[in-house]
């Protein structure tokens, strides 16, 4: 129960920045100088050839967000399934997909505007990820599912590869929501290369950064092509504008390019910054009855954000509704709606966990698979976890204060 007055921070601690580099001006200014103005250009091609390297598939598409990569990657995958629909039709209508149930609505909005119908998947406690074994469930209830889209969560990777493994057993295939987990890795593979399509995001909060812009990822040519088409509105090879499917204007601007082609170098220097942060957060908060993200066995995280998760006996009583939330102080116990308060009171940002889609207004009459029936692990998490100011320019002093923050709503 937090009782103490704690002093805040003059200046804002938020949960995680962009961290500027002199490279991204030098890319971002010669795009100016050569009047590369547009959704083309050579910071553009040099992103895709980056990203690619990096991640170790053979093509990457570079795009205006991970939110369009992943609709893309909906498209791409939903064709080779099930055809090319007719115009003014979803390409996935009235078919279920299976997905990430513990993550941010983006992972798997691109499969309702597709005419898909999103079906959670559970979440495993030892990662915070997709549970394969929900996942092998669900291909028993639903055994028509050919499509699963499955998340990597604040950069903590789970088993993607042994969901590979269950969707290539059902013949179904993958989408990666990498968003998160740029440069971490599962088995030594990088994440972004397990699915049969990919995504990753450079948004403002993410662990490199072009304040937006994102990546398809994919090892088959054709369908790196094709995304390229659909990202620039789908026009045909002829001599005037000919449209023979429906396009988007999804592509990558060169500015955008340049400012994520000048982050790049510095991605291994940002992920040592948060794994600092968060074995700091791992040493501080020992001897308080909470546990912060698990690592998985044999994946490497980028550490992008650091969680904490109270220990049952130790939450207080909180109450949510959908709106609201409140808590009753209690000695010795402290739940999130505490711990978030107590961050926010210091002027420093935190974030509840990804609240389970199977718990949305908008999808909850779509089916949930728990791993074990009536244990629900995603609720859980959401019940006891939340997200700690991980910025990678927060010093350790801030940081101690925030540490000292979080014990103090336990005593
Ligand atoms: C898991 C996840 N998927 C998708 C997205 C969407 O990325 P973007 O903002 O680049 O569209 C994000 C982040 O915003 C994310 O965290």
């Amino acid at each position: 129960m937090l009782s103490k007055k704690l002093i805040p921070f003059e200046k804002k601690v938020w949960l995680s920045t962009p961290t500027p580099h002199p490279e991204m001006m030098k890319f971002i200014q010669k795009a100016y100088d050569d009047n590369w103005i547009t959704c083309l250009g050579e910071n553009v091609n040099a992103v895709e050839q980056i990203a690619a390297e990096k991640v170790g598939v053979d093509h990457a598409v570079a795009l205006s967000c991970c939110t369009a990569a992943l609709h893309l990657c909906v498209i791409l995958a939903g064709e080779r399934l099930y055809g090319r629909p007719a115009v003014g039709h979803g390409v996935l209508e009235g078919k279920r997909v299976f997905c990430s149930d513990m993550t941010f609505a983006a992972t798997l909005n691109p499969v309702v505007y597709e005419g898909g119908i999103p079906v959670f998947i559970d979440t495993e406690t030892a990662s915070w990820n997709m549970d394969p074994i929900a996942l092998e469930r669900a291909f028993e209830h639903y055994p028509d599912v050919k499509l699963v889209v499955s998340a990597e969560l604040y950069g903590f990777p789970g088993r993607t590869d042994e969901i590979k493994r269950v969707c290539e057993k059902h013949g179904a295939l993958l989408i990666e929501d990498a968003a998160e987990a740029l440069g971490a890795t599962i088995g030594g593979k990088q994440c972004g290369s397990f699915g049969d399509y990919a995504a990753i995001s450079y948004n403002g909060n993410k662990i490199i950064t072009g304040s937006s812009g994102g990546c398809l990822l994919t090892n088959s040519k054709e369908d790196a092509d094709h995304a390229r088409k659909l990202s620039t509105q789908a026009r045909e090879p002829a001599p005037w504008y000919q449209h023979e499917e429906i396009g988007y204007n999804y592509r990558m601007s060169n500015f955008i390019g340049g400012a994520v082609r000048g982050q790049y170098p510095h991605l291994d220097e940002h992920i040592s910054q948060k794994k600092a942060i968060y074995e700091r957060y791992r040493e501080g908060l020992k001897g308080l009855p909470v546990s912060i993200n698990p690592i998985a066995d044999g994946t490497v995280p980028n550490y992008w954000l650091s969680a904490l998760l109270v220990d049952r006996k130790a939450m207080c009583e909180q109450t949510r509704d959908d709106h609201t939330a409140t808590f009753a102080p209690e000695h010795g116990k402290s739940c999130p709606t505490e711990i978030l308060a107590a961050i926010v009171s210091i002027n420093a940002e935190g974030r509840p966990i990804w609240k389970p889609m199977h718990l949305q207004p908008i999808y909850r009459d779509n089916g949930f698979v728990a791993t074990v029936e009536g244990n629900d692990v995603s609720a859980d998490i959401f019940e006891r976890g939340c997200c700690l100011p991980s910025d990678n320019k927060m010093t350790v002093e801030q940081q101690d204060r925030i540490i000292e923050a979080v014990k103090a709503c336990f005593e």
